[in-house]
């Protein structure tokens, strides 16, 4: 369905407006505006140097973004016709939806296991940064997408599988986790003002249960002293900082530690030390939540 109003139910209203007290005008104002496009160099692809001089001679504008080298902003109207998009070239990404990956950073040599992969737009990150990386999804469709997105961005160190992540059985644990959640996507809204017709709490509730099943198996795949990353693009404290308390509390060597990231303003979280929720009107992104977890080794907190 396609509306020309962005709509709010009245319940996202209400809760919005009671939880962020006099930040509400500037998050509600923020959540209603265009958001900028962004995109990633696909280094399976092409350098960033090739990419810079191919945008510049055709005269589009394009900025480095200060957390990666690899993230850029453009002022382009149509960026999925040019050329460097059809080519897998760059990748075009929401400014906040690229966190994730930069604050996991894995290494050359770190295994990856992208949980909830689909359309895939992490997996390119990853495929870029780490050694190898295995990559599910449940959804068939979105399967679909991220199969053709395997071919044309080069991700030849993936392995991709349609399963839900809880039933993938390997003996072999990973160094980096990626938990990118399904949630009640209350961060859509700034590209498609449709995005909240289906939320509501009892929505927010359900998600909320299947994100606290889903993160604790996340960490069973983690080795010691490696590391995840939970993520949503809800604002909701039900699918973000209780979740993480969850954890914290089935899982003893679950530990959250700090996330670093140049050029992006990050708040105190009053109810989760260390746990990051991006404000849109800060950086001008959807609205966003983040965390990184480490497992620790047995014994050395207890
Ligand atoms: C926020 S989206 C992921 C976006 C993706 N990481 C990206 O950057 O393109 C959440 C995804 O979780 C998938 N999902 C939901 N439940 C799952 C499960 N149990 N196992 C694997 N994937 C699941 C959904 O199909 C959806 O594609």
């Amino acid at each position: 369905m396609s509306i020309k109003k962005t709509f709010f139910p009245p319940e996202f209203i209400e809760k919005y407006k009671a939880m962020l007290g006099e930040e509400w005008p500037a998050f509600y104002s923020a959540i209603q505006e265009k958001r900028p496009k962004s995109f990633w160099v696909n280094t399976n692809k092409a350098t960033i140097d090739e990419v810079k001089a191919s945008l510049t001679k055709k005269g589009i504008k394009f900025t480095q973004l200060p957390f990666h080298e690899q993230a850029f902003l453009i002022e382009y109207e149509r960026p999925s016709e040019l050329d460097e998009y059809v080519t897998g070239k760059i990748s075009l990404q929401e400014k906040a939806s690229m966190l994730p990956v930069v604050a996991l950073a894995p290494k050359k040599t770190d295994y990856v296991f992208d949980t909830c992969a689909a359309p895939g737009m992490k997996t390119i990150q990853l495929s870029n940064l780490a050694g190898s990386v295995l990559a599910t999804d449940v959804h068939s469709k979105r399967m679909d997408i991220l199969m053709s997105i395997r071919k044309r961005f080069g991700l030849d160190n993936v392995a991709v599988k349609r399963i839900d992540f809880r039933n993938v059985k390997r003996n072999k644990k990973f160094d980096r986790v990626l938990l990118d959640a399904p949630c009640s996507s209350e961060g859509v809204v700034r590209k498609k003002r449709e995005a909240l017709l289906e939320w509501s709490e009892k929505m927010v509730r359900q998600k909320a249960a299947n994100q606290k099943q889903m993160i604790t198996h996340a960490f069973d795949y983690l080795k010691e002293g490696g590391e995840m990353i939970y993520s949503t693009c809800s604002f909701a404290p039900e699918e973000n900082e209780e979740v993480v308390q969850y954890l914290l509390r089935a899982r003893k060597t679950a530990r959250v530690i700090p996330i670093e990231l140049e050029g992006i303003k990050m708040r105190k979280n009053e109810l989760c030390e260390g746990c990051v929720r991006l404000y849109p009107q800060d950086n001008n992104t959807q609205q966003f939540f983040l965390v990184k977890i480490k497992k620790t080794p047995k014994g050395v907190f207890d």
